[in-house]
């Protein structure tokens, strides 16, 4: 029996669903249940009914999927599959931050640790952090945490001036605006669409800047024909396939290769997967206080998505 079967016989075996993101490999993308976004993993990872949820993303996404899933148990197939988001904010920093900052609501990127969300009003992904930001009043003092770059562009597009957090996804935050500009001047029949994790100088160039589905989505409706895209290698697959006639590139990273790869994203293989199905582990494992405080800002922005009809 081959891999690919041997998964989806433990898959029936054990009732277990697939969960994946945009930015893993083909070959796991291909086998997963649901592809999607980090809103709409979310929303799938609370509506499942499989008694077991495999987490082909990193550690934050799986986190989020076991604080609204307490009772089941969800593998990930490498526990080293991080974020430098989620790296990038240890929960003592942010306690004495969030002390210097009194009378601040706080809305934290889903890209950060339970513990962090569990100091969170709300939780938001790049697929609804305008209307999780717009949820609260004009006037209301918020901090905007991990990712500053997606902070500032929602500051920029709300007119809002959240305080916010120092720090970046490596993946996206290495492209510069030079790399983007000489590949902009050597496809000129290429329209440049960017990831919000991106710097603000490169989402000013960009046509269109959203959450990978709505970077995916766009490319399906929008008239031209040829992409230049400010994201993570992995989503090309998706968008090839949605859009087999148009020809995509990635910025890349830097000049040894036509790619931008998420080092933590692509810890998970199809083998490494199909290990974790059979040994039911790595499992993740959460103290229950924490999923109790970190379960209430998810909900929250789980509902607001709802009122608002994001639905992925
Ligand atoms: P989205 O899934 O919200 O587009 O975010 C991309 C990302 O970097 C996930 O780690
Ligand atoms: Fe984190 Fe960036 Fe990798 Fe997403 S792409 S998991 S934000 S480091």
């Amino acid at each position: 029996m081959g891999i690919v079967e041997k998964i989806a016989t433990l898959k029936r075996e054990k009732g277990a669903v697939i969960l994946a993101h945009y930015y893993q490999v083909p070959e796991i993308q291909d086998i997963a249940d649901y592809v999607g976004d980090s809103l709409g993993l979310a929303q799938r990872a609370a509506e499942t009914d499989a008694s077991m949820i495999v987490f082909a993303g990193v550690h934050f996404m799986a986190e989020t999927a076991k604080i609204l899933n307490p009772g089941k148990k969800v593998l990930l197939p490498d526990l080293e599959a991080g974020c430098s988001l989620a790296e990038g904010c240890p929960p003592d920093q942010f306690r004495e931050f969030l002390d210097r900052h009194p009378g601040h609501r706080v809305i934290s990127y889903i890209n950060c640790s339970a513990a962090i969300k569990t100091m969170s009003d709300v939780i938001c992904t790049s697929g609804n952090a305008v209307e999780i930001v717009e949820s609260f009043p004009k006037d209301e003092k918020i901090i905007f945490a991990p990712d500053k770059n997606l902070g500032a562009y929602i500051n920029s597009i709300t007119g809002r001036d959240m305080v916010l957090w120092d720090a970046t996804c490596e993946v996206h935050d290495i492209l510069t605006t030079e790399r983007v500009i000489n590949m902009c001047a050597a496809h000129p029949d290429a329209k440049l669409i960017a990831h919000p994790e991106c710097r603000g100088a490169i989402l000013e160039l960009a046509s269109f800047v959203g959450s990978t589905t709505a970077m995916i989505r766009f490319t399906q409706t929008d008239e031209a024909t040829k992409y230049i895209v400010a994201s993570e290698s992995g989503i090309l697959h998706q968008m090839k396939q949605a859009s087999p006639n148009k020809e995509f590139m990635v910025v890349p990273a830097d000049e040894t290769c036509a790619c931008n790869d998420c080092p933590y994203m692509k810890l998970n293989t199809l083998p490494k997967l199909l290990q974790c199905m059979e040994r039911e582990t790595p499992e993740i494992i959460l103290d229950h206080e924490v999923i109790e405080k970190a379960r209430a800002p998810i909900v929250k922005m789980l509902e607001i998505s709802r009122m608002k009809n994001l639905i992925q």
